[in-house]
């Protein structure tokens, strides 16, 4: 047994929480890195201590115990996050503080069309607990199995279903939060009308565990659809892309629930790096595009739909070929393969990831223009391009040229790639995080391209709400 090196503050955390809920380094066998390593494992932090507190009075208590002594807490969710924003820094000093402990689902309330989960819920068993109610919980991403609602609303998270359902903001209806002074907020409301002030709910979502910890939330539900059919079309361009998706919404209206596309570089590398996948039609065509559509009537009207799309397309000629999944399983096989295409990126090597949202009209030339501007000034790279069309979110991930060496084209050309891409989104309107939030990964980079006014509303709102600095310090805001 080791007797941990006495501290003040470890001491009160472990009478807290209980001491097999304060995990320190002092136990050399214990390994803290799935909590102080992103999931790029691009960066390991150390943290003080990790702290799993197993409801929200205990991370009230948590919470006051640290302002009192100025020791900074990182809320982590499932550590699924993209930009740095869930793990400690390198200093030692700061308190992870994880709800994964937290993951109850409070109750349902069907007439309200409401689930209230603890914000360690995993979103795949929020979907599921959704379903089993006979609802559909529509927030749907590749991290699902291990991402937790706190931290989808931490980032705001997207994913394939926003083009019908919105972002994770648009899902929530009432937040219970542990402000940075220790006090509950219980704003548990089912309300979709509420107009007593000032938006705190949507203030606090996407704020990146640095105005408050979300520790349950009220989220909404929705009929299940009677029939979702996924169809997977070869597109000649991305205007083609862009012209497909104005005709899927014409045609589908509201049924149109998932609409990505998926460059042929992209497509490869998930061939190359899980054959058995079996990528259909992409050795022939730069793109491709998956097309969801739920429909609330049957099956068979949903299909007539979809062809009736793909036919008027292919006379248009924005599809040169298509095919629509026969059954469920066919359609979990083709989403698997656009959700693979992550890892099959991080397998094939080192790269420069850019989540950016422009104008779904202006993404052909922005495409275009770009991909023309790096070919220039970083010859060799290789354009992984994949993403939420349907939102104009595009993932442009630059891959390092054939047999470079991943750390020093990193060390190298990042941060000037960066540079050249989000000069480009600002160009044409854009924005630099879509989806994956700031973190740390882009704080030096935001005030180059967000409103110097918006910046000082966010750094002012900040200072109000945790004027220690004690919430996620250094991530969204210098
Ligand atoms: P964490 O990584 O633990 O934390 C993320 C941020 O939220 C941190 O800043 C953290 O401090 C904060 N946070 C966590 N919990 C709380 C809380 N209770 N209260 C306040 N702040 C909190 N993201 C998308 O948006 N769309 C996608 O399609 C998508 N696909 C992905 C696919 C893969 C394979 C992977 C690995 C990631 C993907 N992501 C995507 C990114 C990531 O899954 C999301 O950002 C997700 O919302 C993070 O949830 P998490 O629970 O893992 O949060
Ligand atoms: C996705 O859309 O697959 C995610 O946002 C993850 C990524 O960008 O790699
Ligand atoms: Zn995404």
């Amino acid at each position: 047994m080791i007797t941990p090196i006495p501290h003040p503050l470890l001491e009160q955390l472990r009478q807290i929480c209980g001491p097999a809920n304060v995990l320190t380094h002092d136990d050399p066998t214990t390994d803290l890195s799935p909590w102080e390593q992103d999931w790029r494992k691009r960066v390991r932090g150390r943290a003080l201590a990790v702290v799993r507190p197993g409801d929200t009075a205990q991370v009230a208590a948590v919470v006051k115990a640290c302002a009192a002594s100025g020791t900074p807490i990182v809320p982590q969710g499932g550590n699924t996050g993209l930009v740095v924003g869930g793990v400690p820094n390198g200093s030692g000093t700061q308190i992870v503080l994880s709800l994964s402990r937290m993951n109850a689902v409070r109750a349902i309330d069907p007439a309200n069309l409401t689930i209230t989960v603890e914000a360690g819920c995993v979103l795949q068993n929020l979907q599921a607990a959704a379903e089993a109610a006979g609802f559909l919980f529509p927030l749907s991403l590749g991290a699902e199995g291990s991402c937790t609602i706190g931290g989808n609303l931490g980032t705001n998270a997207g994913g394939t279903q926003v083009v019908r359902y919105g972002n994770t903001r648009e899902l929530c209806l009432g937040l219970e939060v542990v402000t940075a002074q220790g006090e509950v907020w219980q704003g548990l409301s089912g309300l979709r009308k509420d107009n007593t002030g000032y938006d705190l709910r949507n203030l606090m979502i996407g704020s990146e565990g640095t105005l408050g910890i979300i520790t349950a939330a009220t989220m909404k539900l929705y009929p299940q659809p009677a029939a979702q059919l996924t169809a997977w079309a070869a597109v000649p361009s991305m205007e083609a892309a862009v012209k497909l998706l104005g005709l899927a919404h014409q045609r589908l209206g509201p049924g149109l629930t998932g609409f990505e596309v998926m460059g042929q570089f992209a497509l490869s590398l998930v061939d190359k790096h899980y054959p058995q996948l079996r990528v259909p039609l992409w050795q022939e065509t730069p793109w491709c595009v998956l097309l969801e559509n739920s429909d609330s009537e049957s099956e068979s009207h949903a299909r007539g739909q979809f062809e009736a799309l793909l036919e008027a397309a292919l006379e248009l000629g924005c599809v040169t070929d298509a095919v629509v999944a026969e059954n469920l399983t066919q359609a979990k096989g083709l989403w698997h393969i656009r959700e693979s295409i992550t890892m099959a990126q991080a397998t094939e090597g080192l790269n420069i990831k850019h989540d950016i949202s422009i104008p779904v009209s202006r993404i052909p030339d922005f495409v275009a223009e770009t991909d023309a501007l790096l070919a220039q000034n970083v010859p060799g790279v290789r354009m992984v391009d994949f993403g939420h069309l349907g939102d104009g979110n595009l993932h442009y991930n630059v891959q390092a040229p054939e047999g470079a060496d991943g750390p020093t084209f990193l060390r190298e050309f990042e941060d000037k790639v960066n540079t050249l891409v989000f000069d480009q989104v600002k160009r044409f309107g854009g924005s630099i995080s879509a989806e994956h939030g700031v973190g740390e990964q882009k704080v030096h980079k935001l005030p180059h391209y967000k409103d110097p006014t918006a910046l000082a509303m966010m750094r002012a709102v900040k200072q109000a709400l945790d004027p220690q600095n004690i919430l996620n310090p250094g991530r969204v805001l210098e």
